[in-house]
């Protein structure tokens, strides 16, 4: 099997793509798969920040750690690198679509678009919710996505 590389992509890459990372991470690791992960955000407001507490409290509760990872800005570049790029919502895809550049290499999806009748949704950004439970269902959905990635590669 060859290395298949995916970068997850939101906002601002403190909540929801470092989970996606470490849930694809774990996946990897378990499966033992041939894959490079990375996350970004599409916004530079937490350019080498850890991920948010919630968020790595959520990991935590998952069985994952997310401690170490540190939050940078997507780049053009990143079309290059990457064969596949998930966006984590609708905005950051039009968002990445905007900055894609000519010849990109990198196929560009929706993450909820591998979860079965979540086609065309959002994985919802837990950053504004008052309840901590927000991040277990980024948790949750990430896991779904991520399971369906894992199947494909898998086959
Ligand atoms: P994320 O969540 O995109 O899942 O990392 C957010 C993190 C920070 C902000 C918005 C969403 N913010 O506005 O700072």
């Amino acid at each position: 099997m060859t290395e298949h590389s995916i970068l997850f992509v939101c906002l601002g890459n403190i909540c929801r793509s470092p989970l996606a990372e470490g849930v694809m991470q774990a996946e990897a690791k378990r499966l033992g798969l041939p894959v490079k992960i990375d996350s970004a955000g599409t916004g530079d407001w937490h350019i080498g920040r850890a991920p948010d507490p919630r968020a790595r409290a959520a990991a935590k509760r998952h069985g994952m750690d997310i401690e170490y990872l540190k939050a940078r800005q997507v780049t053009p570049e990143d079309f290059m690198q990457f064969d596949t790029i998930y966006a984590l919502d609708q905005q950051n895809l039009k968002d990445l679509q905007a900055i894609r550049p000519e010849g990109a290499r990198a196929e560009l999806k929706l993450l909820a678009d591998e979860i079965p009748g979540r086609v065309g949704t959002d994985i919802v950004d837990p950053y504004y919710s008052e309840d901590d439970s927000a991040f277990d269902v980024t948790v949750a959905d990430v896991k779904a996505a991520i399971a369906a990635i894992v199947n494909k590669l898998h086959a």
